[in-house]
């Protein structure tokens, strides 16, 4: 990939099981930016950069560290800012909107830029809260009738017999594209 050296870049992600968090490397690796974990930075050692990205996997439709990342946006959005939430479902227009409406504030809105990215999902490997939620959102699901279930409910049910991994680097090409 052609790199973008010209702006300085730093990367923040929250991740559990490593999709956000090899993204985030990812993004680095291409634009020579740095790499924290969210909670691992403070606001004052941000202002040295020109875009600050921010990525984190979804939870129950949540992004894995918001509530961080807007407790720090006050001190950074006269920055480009980039978020990118990592999770399983499909990206396309209607789910990233969905994604967008719930984790966007509404002073974010117009200031932000938003990706969906594609992750990867191991049940076996999953914390115990996690294959709980799992499970509950699985009984769930299987209390519809067949011809109910949505695309994204077959996703689930599958993703809990086999593991997952749609991750590509491929995928953030549209991130380095609004990075100029
Ligand atoms: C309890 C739970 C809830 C999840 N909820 C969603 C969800 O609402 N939407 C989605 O696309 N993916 C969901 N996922 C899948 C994760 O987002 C996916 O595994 C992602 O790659 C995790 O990223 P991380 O490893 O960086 O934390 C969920 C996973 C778990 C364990």
């Amino acid at each position: 990939m052609e790199k973008k050296e010209n702006k300085r870049v730093v990367v923040l992600y929250k991740s559990f099981y490593g999709s956000t968090k090899q993204y985030a490397e990812w993004i680095v690796e291409e634009t020579d930016g740095d790499c924290f974990e969210l909670d691992k930075i403070k606001a004052e050692e941000l202002q040295k950069y020109d875009v600050i990205v921010f990525g984190g996997g979804l939870y129950a439709a949540g992004i894995n560290g918001m509530k961080t990342f807007q407790e720090i946006y006050d001190q950074i959005k006269e920055k480009r800012i980039i978020i990118c939430a990592v999770g399983l479902s499909p990206v396309v227009e209607k789910v990233i909107h969905e994604v967008m409406e719930a984790n966007v504030t509404a002073e974010m809105k117009g200031k932000v830029n938003f990706f969906l990215l594609r992750g990867a999902y191991d049940h076996q490997k999953q914390k115990f809260i996690h294959k709980m939620m799992m499970k509950a959102l699985a009984a769930k699901i299987k209390s519809k009738k067949e011809e109910d279930r949505t695309e994204e409910d077959r996703g689930i049910l599958e993703c809990i017999q086999h593991p997952v991994n749609f991750m590509n680097k491929e995928s953030i090409r549209p991130i380095l594209d609004s990075i100029h």
